[in-house]
């Protein structure tokens, strides 16, 4: 690691005011600086980063390619069973290998001069090695051993993959903490997963807007006002939140309650002097709002939030896995895979797609929030020493609620952040070395 004098990678500008991490610096949603450190300190440094789902690549020679902060990787399943992740770049002079975003090979071959690597990421093989009649080739010292594609650590928890860079990233089961995998448990292992489709949403804002909005369930319904008009979700339905003890992993429900989600009239008030609530407003369709859960535990909504871009997320009965992949300081693509199970019949699967619809990018859920987050982009993006204020629910302490107007959460994950870049204590100048 070099010394280089922080002004020199860092705005000065930039300071965290607050120690309860009410306050969050808006550079940090634009600064290309610190988006470089990031992919660095956070993406290649002790955190676990999801990579895929087992059941995507069940076969020997499965494959996928993904993305761990800006890096390509590439998720294989060998012949004895063992799933590993390297990156996606050759040895040789730095060719993208593979160029397919799933697939089954036995082994895989860089398309430029044709180097062979295993499935564990080794080379095996190379054209020319010992030159043609007696000249050329590579010098007698180059050894294949030296040369295979740089490695990530894998560990699997209930059919999730993820991969670490870091020798220091502590184990899976204690990074996930106890309320991550009881939902790990209830939403993957009770019943066997299948992925029934997938879908893409680029939104033009900063990977961390993303995690702050799914930290965020005050936001769900103002922003998605429909959700009130129809009774989908209201304020007065019962919730709250939990976290790990760092506040890196973030576990919001909301539980259904038949009486709150009938009092509109009450909520007429709440909302008065907004303008935009609208009480009368029916769906043509009401069946898509009058979903009967399929888990019986009356949790209408869950959200797991997994440090650093991982969601798992239920609504009412849509199941999926929010993947952000960061594409620069001011954009971020939302991959999502939906998944079904093992025994649906046909028409709970029919209605799970018919949920997507409502909730997917082309619906309006995903709509209006990549909507806001473009918005708290274009809004933040010229403004230097200013930054948001996250007090709703509570200032000080990051505790539990059993509430859902609350933005304590978002500030789990800046405490969380905050640590894991290494930035000095809240109001103290930046003298950190360069990653
Ligand atoms: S760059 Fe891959 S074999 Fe040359
Ligand atoms: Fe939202």
């Amino acid at each position: 690691m070099k010394t280089i004098p922080i002004e020199a990678v860092r705005p000065v500008a930039l300071r965290w005011p607050a120690d309860d991490f009410s306050r969050v610096p808006y550079e940090i949603f634009h600064d290309p600086r610190i988006y470089q450190e990031e992919m660095q300190r956070l993406f290649h440094g002790p955190t676990w980063n999801y990579l895929g789902l087992e059941v995507e690549i069940p076969n020997w020679g499965d494959f996928l390619t993904t993305w761990v902060g800006d890096t390509h990787v590439i998720v294989t399943r060998a012949k004895n069973g063992a799933v590993h992740a390297f990156e996606n770049t050759c040895a040789h002079r730095g060719s993208r290998i593979v160029d397919t975003v799933r697939g089954n090979a036995k082994r895989h071959t860089c398309p430029y001069h044709l180097w062979n690597y295993n499935l564990a990421g080794e080379l095996t093989a190379l054209p020319l090695e010992k030159g043609h009649n007696g000249k050329g080739g590579m010098p007698p010292c180059f050894d294949k051993k030296d040369h295979g594609l740089r490695k990530l650590r894998v560990a699997i928890c209930g059919g999730l993959i993820f991969g670490t860079y870091s020798e220091q990233t502590e184990e899976l089961q204690a990074y996930l903490g106890p309320h991550s995998l009881s939902q790990i448990d209830r939403l993957l292992v009770q019943r066997k997963p299948k992925v029934i489709g997938y879908l893409r949403q680029k939104i033009p804002s900063n990977w961390k807007l993303y995690n702050e909005n799914v930290r965020d369930p005050y936001h769900a319904s103002l922003l998605h006002l429909f959700q009130v008009s129809f009774g989908i979700q209201t304020p007065a339905m019962q919730g709250g939140i939990k976290m790990d003890k760092e506040g890196k992993n973030t576990w919001n429900h909301s539980i259904l309650s038949e009486q709150d989600a009938k009092s509109r009239e009450g909520l007429a008030a709440a909302y008065a002097d907004t303008g935009k609530f609208m009480p009368d407003l029916e769906l043509a369709d009401p069946s898509l709002a009058q979903v009967k859960l399929d888990l019986d535990d009356n949790y209408k909504t869950t959200i797991l939030s997994m440090f650093p871009t991982l969601i798992v997320a239920q609504v009412d009965n849509t199941y999926a896995i929010r993947h952000l992949r960061p594409k620069g300081p001011d954009a971020v693509e939302l991959h999502i895979t939906y998944l079904g199970f093992e025994n649906d019949t046909p028409q709970l699967l029919h209605n799970r797609l018919l949920s997507v619809n409502f909730i997917g990018p082309a619906g309006y859920i995903s709509l209006e929030d990549g909507e806001a987050l473009r918005l708290v982009q274009e809004g933040t993006k010229s403004l230097r020493g200013a930054h948001s204020v996250l007090e709703m629910g509570g200032i000080g302490e990051i505790n539990d609620t059993d509430y859902m107007s609350q933005e304590i959460s978002i500030r789990g994950f800046w405490r969380h952040y905050h640590r894991v870049m290494q930035f000095p204590p809240a109001g103290h100048a930046d003298t950190r070395e360069a990653a």
